[in-house]
């Protein structure tokens, strides 16, 4: 442990031993007497050593200009010391160095939005000028170094959006002028100090997402400054000290998504009368909403989604400024007369822009003053209540709307034509409520809607074919209605539907129309229970993203098309209780099915036998006549002897062949083992730090010993999901790469399986050889998990194309340059490992994760790619639709999701091209300017 003198020792020191000096000449003298100037640039070459600086800001920070005139650096007029230190938004990444804290000058430090990692180093507490640190926005990880409550200065402290965690310092509650404490989401554990009370300045205090626990310490009531609390998105108990209702500077109050009881006090609008934003949502809060709160006139946001609280909405009456009102999922409401009167309220609020009270117990007609909230609305949810009534015409003037969710009440009536105002409309949920009358035509009108549902209401008459103008929609459900007629052909023309669309249990008849092959991107299609009848259209083959297709209880007729079988991806198909007949065809054995329904059909034949056939459970095939053979479980009887004979024929001559055959393979394999057995005793004799399956077997002491504690020495690169380090077994002295994961981050874990997944079985000369793995817990009982590589002399491709200057003297070397064959060469051993993963492996891989920084090299120069952690697997069924050139399909990126098939051809064209220019670029240049 280093045992740092406090901050003014430190400057007093020399100083008090060399005053003359420096009244003589004037200058600031730093530590060890070194001009206190030269100690500064000597600080920030240290600082800038231990960087990656891709974007190239840093170039400056040279010999040739003096380094006040370096990017970011702010000096004093007088001594020419650093005072200030700007080096936000540069794509920075490495660690923080120690030497940041010889910057004794410095008053502002800000690194924030960029990608240092690693720990904050306790030096910083040295800066006892200090006034604002700024290091959010980067993957900082470790605790808040307790030195820091020496920066006594310190105004504002902002180390949100890193990973920091541990408790949070008492120590801290010394800096007296501290106005801003933001920590918002990191990992910080424990309870909030009581002690920071005695922050008395303080304006500010943000923990939000964080794991923060216990009681709110009353304390922070003694904080008669604070204008923000957040503690939102932690594990708070118990109630809100009443302390905290008194601070009367309080403008925002946020303390959602906690474990809070209690009820809140009913002088709060009196108590806190400048509060904007009051957020209580998801809490256990009980009681009523004070009455008081109608006196809060400057309150923007009034969240009190999903609590318990009772009684009356209140008045909003006096607040014109509201924004946001969210009290869903409470018991409010429930007498009837009057629940729905603060509606009313808020017509003067004309900049609300969502209003949402959604599993309430809000009861009665909807009342016209609806129509007059602000034209600002974009968002309103009344979901399960009990509103009745009809749906007013005047709310056609909210043209603003963009969510309109009324799902699960009681309201009647026709849906009113004046809803095609609404031409912003996304979202349109009018399902569970007892609409009659026809949908109206002008629906078709409302061309930016994605979602709408009417599901679970009494409409009637046709489905008017204008909606095919929603050219938007990726869900349409009509289900559980009284719509009849065909299902006009132009729905089918809306090819964005991908959700779902579902048309079941109505009275609709005729056939399928056949441009149902133009819904190209639907994953599911539910027409079951209509009278649709006619041939199953064999354009249904080409709905290539169909998983589940239900058509049962209709009045389908004629075969099975086989067309059907390019439909690679289904899950579920479900065709029983029609008047489907024929055979029942072979290709459903190769589809990749978990449930068939073909029931009480009039199909005929031999039962096929593979593929989802083999299990009875998953294939309903009950009530048809004429079908033989298949599982036993069927009980279906065997088929008529003709064809079975020659099969019988057939066998006892394969039956022949085959036993012989696995005789030998019997054999053979015998053989194998044993020779197996011989060599892993050979083995062992030799190493016995191999395990059985051949692997190293290494535990977590033994990378610790190998990477020396996994000092920051060893360090050769950080990786997206952890660091990496050089390590060296002492029992062999092997040199190797070990990438410990960052378990914090929520990808990591599963970016550790789906590399071992992904190297588990594939070799190639051209790939980082993985040596082998280790997952346990570490010496606190965290979980540990690292995976061991061949090390790789030659550092990453990245390094080379972007070589980082590490001090001053290595820059006088000759840098490093790749020849232009090396270029080809390297470009080829890439080729080749990703022809191997792509076309050679039984499961096609896709690497995902391709750039110069994932390209090693060897001492031979070969390159090797690494960096599995977001491999992706093609399944077999999309490889052969790929393979199919008339199965193309364009790159539906706005519907979240692009073809697995694409992305295999993006990634070896497209991707594949910047990568190579970005590799030649530099060559090409050197040879256009020679
Ligand atoms: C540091 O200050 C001394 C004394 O003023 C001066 O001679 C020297 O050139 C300065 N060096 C730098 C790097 O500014
Ligand atoms: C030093 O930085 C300056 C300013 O960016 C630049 O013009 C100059 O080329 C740099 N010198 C060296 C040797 O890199
Ligand atoms: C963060 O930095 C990136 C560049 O690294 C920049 O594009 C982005 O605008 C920055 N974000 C903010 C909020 O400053
Ligand atoms: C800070 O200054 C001290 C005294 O000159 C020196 O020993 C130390 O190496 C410096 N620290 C760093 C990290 O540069
Ligand atoms: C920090 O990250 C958050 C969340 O990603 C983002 O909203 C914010 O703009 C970022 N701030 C800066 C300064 O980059
Ligand atoms: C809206 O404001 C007007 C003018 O200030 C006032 O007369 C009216 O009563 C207010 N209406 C509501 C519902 O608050």
């Amino acid at each position: 442990m280093e045992l740092p003198l406090p901050c003014r020792s430190r400057f007093f020191f020399p100083i008090s031993s060399l005053i003359i000096i420096t009244l003589l000449s004037c200058s600031v003298l730093g530590v060890n007497g070194i001009p206190g100037n030269e100690t500064d640039r000597l600080a920030l070459l240290e600082f800038k050593a231990f960087l990656s600086d891709p974007l190239g800001v840093l170039d400056s920070w040279n010999i040739t200009i003096h380094f006040c005139q370096w990017y970011g650096v702010t000096c004093g007029r007088r001594h020419r010391r650093v005072i200030a230190l700007d080096l936000r938004s540069l794509n920075l990444g490495g660690i923080i160095s120690p030497s940041i804290g010889n910057l004794t000058f410095l008053r502002v430090l800000n690194i924030q939005n960029n990608s240092f990692h690693s720990r904050i180093p306790p030096e910083v507490g040295h800066l006892y000028r200090l006034r604002g640190l700024h290091l959010n926005n980067n993957s900082l990880d470790g605790p808040i170094p307790p030195s820091l409550s020496r920066c006594f200065n310190l105004v504002i402290l902002r180390i949100h959006f890193n990973m920091l965690a541990g408790n949070l310092p008492t120590e801290l509650s010394s800096l007296s002028k501290l106005k801003g404490l933001i920590l918002y989401a990191n990992g910080f554990t424990g309870p909030i100090p009581g002690s920071y009370g005695n922050l008395s300045s303080l304006v500010n205090l943000g923990t939000t997402r964080n794991e923060l626990g216990g009681m709110i310490p009353d304390t922070l009531g003694n904080l008669q400054n604070l204008k923000v609390l957040s503690l939102g998105a932690n594990n708070f108990v118990g109630t809100i000290p009443t302390s905290i209702f008194n601070i009367s500077s309080l403008e925002s109050l946020d303390v959602t998504k906690n474990q809070l009881v209690g009820s809140l006090p009913s002088d709060l609008g009196f108590t806190l009368p400048v509060l904007q934003f009051l957020s209580f949502g998801l809490n256990h809060f009980t009681g009523p909403i004070p009455k008081t709160l109608s006196n809060l006139s400057d309150l923007t946001l009034f969240n009190i989604n999903r609590n318990n609280f009772t009684g009356e909405a209140p008045s909003f009456q006096k607040m014109n400024e509201l924004r946001r009102v969210t009290i869903g999922s409470n018991h409010l409401g429930g007498r009837q007369v009057g629940d729905l009167d603060f509606l009313c309220t808020l017509t003067n609020s004309t900049k609300l822009e969502t209003l949402t009270f959604h599993s309430n117990n809000f009861k009665g007609n909807i009342p016209e003053c609806i129509s007059n909230l602000s034209t600002t609305l974009k968002s309103f949810s009344s979901v399960k209540n009990m509103l009745s009534g009809g749906l007013p015409g005047t709310i056609g003037n909210l043209i603003n709307l963009e969510q309109f969710f009324m799902d699960g009440n009681n309201i009647s009536g026709n849906i009113p034509s004046e809803i095609g105002n609404l031409a912003r409309l996304k979202q349109l949920y009018l399902g569970w409520n007892e609409f009659s009358e026809e949908i109206p035509h002008t629906m078709g009108n409302l061309s930016m809607l994605t979602h709408l549902s009417l599901r679970s209401n009494s409409l009637q008459g046709a489905i008017p074919s204008s909606l095919s103008k929603c050219r938007s929609l990726l869900l349409l459900d009509l289900a559980d209605n009284k719509l009849s007629g065909a299902i006009p052909p132009e729905i089918m023309e809306i090819s964005s539907l991908s959700i779902y669309a579902d048309f079941s249990s109505n009275n609709l008849t005729d056939k399928l129309p056949m441009e149902v092959g133009n819904l190209k991107n639907l994953g599911i299609l539910i027409l079951q229970d209509n009278r649709i009848s006619g041939e199953i259209p064999s354009s249904l083959g080409s709905c290539i993203m169909m998983e589940n297709l239900y058509m049962q209880d209709n009045l389908f007729e004629g075969s099975i098309p086989s067309t059907l079988g390019n439909l690679k991806g289904i899950r579920n198909l479900n065709l029983s209780n029609n008047m489907l007949s024929g055979r029942i065809p072979k290709f459903l054995e190769d589809l990749n099915l978990t449930s068939l329904g073909l029931a009480l059909n009039e199909f005929e034949g031999a039962v096929p036998t593979g593929g989802i056939f083999k299990n009875a459970s998953a294939t309903s095939l009950i009530g048809n006549k004429h079908l033989c053979g298949g599982l036993a479980e069927f009980r279906l009887p065997k088929c008529n002897t003709e064809e079975p004979r020659r099969v019988g024929t057939m066998n006892s001559a394969r039956i022949i062949i085959i036993s012989s055959v696995s005789g030998l393979l019997g054999l053979l394999l015998i053989l194998v083992l044993l020779y197996i057995l011989w060599c892993k005793r050979q083995r062992k004799a030799a190493a016995s730090e191999f395990s059985r399956d051949g692997l190293w077997k290494v535990s977590y002491q033994s990378l610790l010993k190998a990477t020396n504690g996994f000092s920051s020495i060893n360090l050769i690169g950080s990786g997206s999901f952890g660091l990496v380090f050089r390590g060296v077994f002492d029992w062999n002295q092997t040199i190797v790469a070990v990438k410990v994961l960052n378990l914090k981050r929520y990808r990591a874990a599963k970016s550790f399986i789906s590399e071992c997944e992904a190297l588990r079985n594939i070799r190639h000369r051209n790939l980082v050889k993985v040596i082998t793995a280790c997952s346990g817990t570490d010496y606190q009982g965290n979980d540990f998990k690292a995976l061991i590589y061949e090390f790789m002399v030659n550092g990453s491709l990245d390094g080379w194309l972007h070589p980082i200057v590490k001090t001053i003297k290595t820059k006088e070397e000759a840098p490093r340059q790749l020849t232009l064959l090396q270029r080809l060469n390297i470009s080829i051993d890439v080729a080749s490992a990703l022809d191997y993963l792509h076309n050679q492996c039984d499961v096609p891989i896709v690497h995902c994760d391709l750039k110069p920084s994932n390209v090693l090299l060897d001492d031979e120069m070969t390159a090797h790619v690494g960096d599995f952690g977001l491999v992706r697997f093609l399944p077999e069924a999309t490889r052969e639709s790929i393979a199919d050139p008339s199965s193309s399909i364009g790159v539906k990126g706005s519907l979240g999701y692009i073809a697995p098939g694409k992305i295999k051809t993006l990634h070896s064209s497209c991707l594949l091209c910047p990568f190579f220019y970005y590799l030649f670029k530099g060559q090409m240049k050197a040879r256009l300017t020679k």
